[in-house]
């Protein structure tokens, strides 16, 4: 059992969520035992209804009680002994939490768009549990508000793999929206280029749109592009064909990112090469090596796709390279599986987020939330905003429109109260 146990542990640990698995594990108690699975051959003894509002008194209950869980974890924060609170102790890998969650009105909501306490032979899923979640923040984010900075992932988070933000997308009103009301933009992405043209190229429908619109110029520059993850600012400029202007590493970096040494950097980047090309070689990919001033990567031939298990291996021999490497513990890094790609990029999100909070005059990490599809906890770059704001795990472009809906109904829902 112990032997099976690890295995399974050490195979599949970057894979899992244990705060969403955990949660899981406790709503299907209440599953086994007041689903009905019988009812589709019994005669019903309860209306399915019935089942459900039972089922959801439960769910609720249980949302409460981790709502609590988290509030006791927060007032451990405050007083410095995180290390010893209850949650800590059930869900060792429990990061900080920037504000509370209001998981008993999200899971409410939650349950009247998918239907999860009507389910009779589908327990609560781990995508119901990512959702629900998801909620919870941002009716954290808006009760207390104002929300200040909204940053987003690019790929998968505001348009598909390896695609553009083009003129029809759903984003862009929404976008549009949240500048409307003051909220600052920062698109974090790793894609990382040094001209703004690039970034044109991939933003061309939202840059446009904000330069047509009717926004004065100073909600218009609310609008920022962190490249690289944490490595090429550009602010919306009117003024620019490309609507972006670059902002010199100078006016931005943090303190501790002027300490990042150029050495240092080329040799993180040059051990992180050496590991890509050995596991090209091992595993036999059909793949190219990219190397620029602050990243390196392998992408695939033209049409073809790596196996996602050659995708996770190579990001994890190269990650444990990096990590035990000297210059790894002095420079911050990211190595992550982009999908069809890999890439090492020096800094992480956790420094993006960071910079475009101080870029902004300093917003804290409790006003700001970070959008992204890349929360597992090795081989993916959104996790790291975990250590700089509050976070929502989206699947995909069409769940961050219906975020962002989310937040729209929610600031109508405060300010009619505030009326
Ligand atoms: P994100 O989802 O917006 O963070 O973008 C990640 C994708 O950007 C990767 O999967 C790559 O395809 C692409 N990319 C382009 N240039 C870079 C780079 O310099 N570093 C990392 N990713 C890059
Ligand atoms: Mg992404």
């Amino acid at each position: 059992m112990t032997t099976r146990y690890r295995v399974e542990y050490a195979l599949k640990s970057h894979r899992r969520d244990q705060l969403i698995e955990w949660i899981k594990g406790l709503l299907a108690v209440p599953f086994v035992l007041h689903s009905q699975p019988t009812a589709v051959f019994e005669p019903q003894k309860e209306t399915t209804d019935q089942m459900a509002n039972n089922a959801q008194r439960r769910y609720l209950e249980i949302m409460r009680d981790v709502e609590e869980l988290i509030n006791d974890h927060i007032r451990h924060q405050k007083a410095g002994t995180e290390e010893y609170s209850k949650l800590k102790l059930l869900v060792p890998s429990i990061g900080m939490f920037f504000t509370p969650l209001y998981l008993h009105d999200a899971f409410i909501y939650q349950d009247s768009q998918r239907y999860i306490s009507w389910r009779r032979f589908v327990a609560p899923s781990f995508n119901d549990i990512r959702l629900v979640l998801n909620t919870a923040q941002v009716m954290s984010l808006i009760r207390s508000g104002p929300l200040e900075l909204v940053t987003f992932d690019g790929d998968v988070t505001l348009y598909d793999d390896g695609k553009s933000l083009e003129p029809d997308s759903p984003m862009i009103p929404r976008l549009l929206n949240l500048l409307r009301d003051g909220t600052k933009i920062g698109i974090v992405t790793a894609a990382g280029y040094t001209s703004a043209r690039k970034y044109y190229e991939r933003l061309h429908g939202l840059l446009d749109a904000v330069q047509d619109s009717d926004l004065p110029d100073t909600l218009k520059e609310n609008l920022i592009v962190l490249g690289g993850e944490s490595n090429y600012l550009f602010r919306f400029s009117a003024g620019d064909p490309d609507r972006l202007k670059y902002v010199p590493r100078k006016e931005w970096l943090l303190d501790e990112m002027r300490l990042w040494q150029e050495d240092d950097i080329s040799a993180l980047l040059d051990i992180a090469e050496v590991a890509l090309k050995d596991c090209m070689k091992n595993m036999r990919l059909d793949a190219q090596i990219i190397r620029k001033d602050r990243a390196v990567g392998i992408i695939p031939m033209p049409h073809h796709r790596f196996p996602r298990e050659a995708l996770e291996e190579t990001v994890l021999v190269t990650q444990k390279i990096l990590e035990v490497s000297a210059v790894g513990r002095r420079i911050p890094f990211c190595a992550f599986n982009g999908g069809n790609d890999i890439f090492v990029d020096i800094g992480d999100k956790s420094w993006g987020v960071k910079a475009c909070q101080r870029f902004f005059k300093g917003i804290n990490g409790g006003k700001t939330l970070h959008v992204g599809d890349q929360f597992l906890s090795a081989g993916a770059n959104d996790f790291k905003a975990r250590a700089a704001c509050t976070t929502a795990w989206i699947a995909g472009p069409v769940e961050t429109v219906l975020l962002l809906d989310e937040i729209a109904e929610l600031e109508r829902v405060v300010d009619r109260k505030n009326r």
